[in-house]
């Protein structure tokens, strides 16, 4: 099976359609933070590293480990270690973003509020600077703003098919990526 066949298999799974305590199924949200992230000019990996960011809900994956378990997922497909990375990073970019900017709260879901605590609270003062310097800082921070963003059940989602596009952009460019390193 091609990597946007299982996209879309994944995509089809019936856990997709449970709210995990939001306001919208997560298929939805998942469509929302992808197109974000694209609308707003991001490339392929990012948009797709916000297609697949919570499908470890889906997983039956704990709030702790939903972020890890879909980064390997991702890695699975054959998306890169920049999606997987992204996927990883969304739950301590959230941890960061409460640590750092006091007005984040108010962004946040009430759900989103309620598993802080299981996801581990607040970024330790000591892992911030760690957090800021590593690579995918920008992106990760990118990709968590859209996540909260994404979750107006009022404004639906385009159809899945909308984004296989997208997914097979990422692929090359993770193929790509892939090699490069293989260099
Ligand atoms: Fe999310």
């Amino acid at each position: 099976m091609g990597t946007v066949d299982a996209v879309r298999c994944l995509l089809c799974e019936p856990a997709l359609l449970d709210t995990y305590g939001e306001e919208l199924p997560l298929i939805d949200h998942l469509l929302q933070t992808a197109e974000l992230l694209w609308e707003d000019g991001g490339d392929a990996e990012l948009a797709v590293a916000g297609l697949l960011h919570d499908v470890g809900l889906a997983r039956r994956s704990s709030e702790l480990h939903h972020a890890r378990d879909g980064a390997q997922l991702a890695l699975s497909l054959g998306f890169s270690t920049r999606v997987a990375e992204l996927i990883a990073l969304h739950v301590t970019a959230k941890r960061y973003l409460v640590r750092t900017d006091e007005r984040y709260w108010g962004v946040l879901s009430r759900e989103s509020r309620a598993t802080l605590v299981e996801q581990g609270g607040p970024l330790p003062i000591t892992e911030v600077e760690a957090f800021e310097s590593s690579g995918h800082f920008d992106d990760a921070i990118r990709l968590r703003l859209a996540d909260d963003m994404a979750k107006d059940p009022l404004r639906g989602a385009r159809r899945v098919e909308h984004l296989y596009p997208i997914v097979d952009r990422a692929l090359a460019s993770s193929t790509a990526r892939q090699d490069d390193q293989r260099r």
